[in-house]
């Protein structure tokens, strides 16, 4: 998968992308990132890529002439037309776990991070195809949210985890949250590892999480409950 971000704030998004499951990711050959300077795209002389509201009010809009220019060039640079085109914003749908595998499936994301007041319309209106919040909160920009859809994504791409089967078991993946994990010492300052897990009786280890994981979700998520298909919970 190839993924785009275009943004004001480069050095946000290129310290994370160098750490860890992305940095694998990227490592493996199974993501490539690239991540485009707004700034680098202003024409003027002065590298300006904001400018005040038509209509007054507070804060400063991301201008058309550079945005425009940062699309057409990865359209025009990459070996393949993006699939979507994603603006990243409070007024977007809200991110969740199916939009997330729908877009590991995807071979070319472009990201747009906007930033201070917003973005030219026009600039939604030529080229976004979607519009993704990362939740109910407002941030100063759209960096962490594209990097939060970034890993979101990059996690399900065959061959980014060690273990293939532990994106597929993560909370939300069945409309559930999971089971409490403990690993070593079986008894650590007077607590002890639930017997049942170290029993070795895969049936019972099975039927326990699946009871944690009902319990959990009817506590803290009723919502997800409603419309699960796991008949195991
Ligand atoms: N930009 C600012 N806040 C945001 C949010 N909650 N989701 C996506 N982009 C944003």
């Amino acid at each position: 998968m190839r993924i785009d971000i275009i943004t004001a704030l480069p050095q946000i998004v290129e310290g994370p992308l160098d750490q860890s499951i992305l940095h694998r990711a990227q490592d493996k050959g199974l993501v490539t990132v690239h991540v485009h300077d707004l700034r680098s795209f202003a024409t003027d002389k002065h590298r300006q890529i904001d400018d005040y509201p038509y209509g007054g009010g507070a804060g400063m809009v991301l201008k058309p002439e550079p945005l425009f220019a940062a699309v057409e060039h990865v359209t025009a640079t990459a070996s393949t037309a993006p699939d979507e085109v994603i603006f990243l914003t409070p007024d977007g749908e809200v991110l969740d776990q199916p939009m997330a595998n729908a877009l590991s499936l995807r071979q070319h994301l472009v990201l747009i991070a906007g930033h201070y007041k917003g973005i030219d319309q026009r600039v939604r209106d030529a080229f976004v195809t979607r519009e993704i919040s990362i939740g109910d909160y407002v941030l100063s920009g759209g960096e962490l949210p594209a990097l939060v859809l970034v890993d979101a994504v990059a996690r399900l791409i065959p061959g980014v985890l060690g273990d293939a089967q532990s994106a597929l078991s993560d909370s939300f993946q069945e409309d559930a949250l999971d089971a409490p994990v403990y690993t070593r010492p079986a008894s650590f300052r007077g607590r002890e590892v639930p017997e049942v897990l170290r029993s070795g009786d895969h049936q019972r280890i099975a039927a326990w999480r699946a009871t944690q994981r009902r319990e959990k979700t009817a506590e803290r998520r009723p919502d997800l409950l409603h419309d699960t298909t796991d008949t195991s919970l």
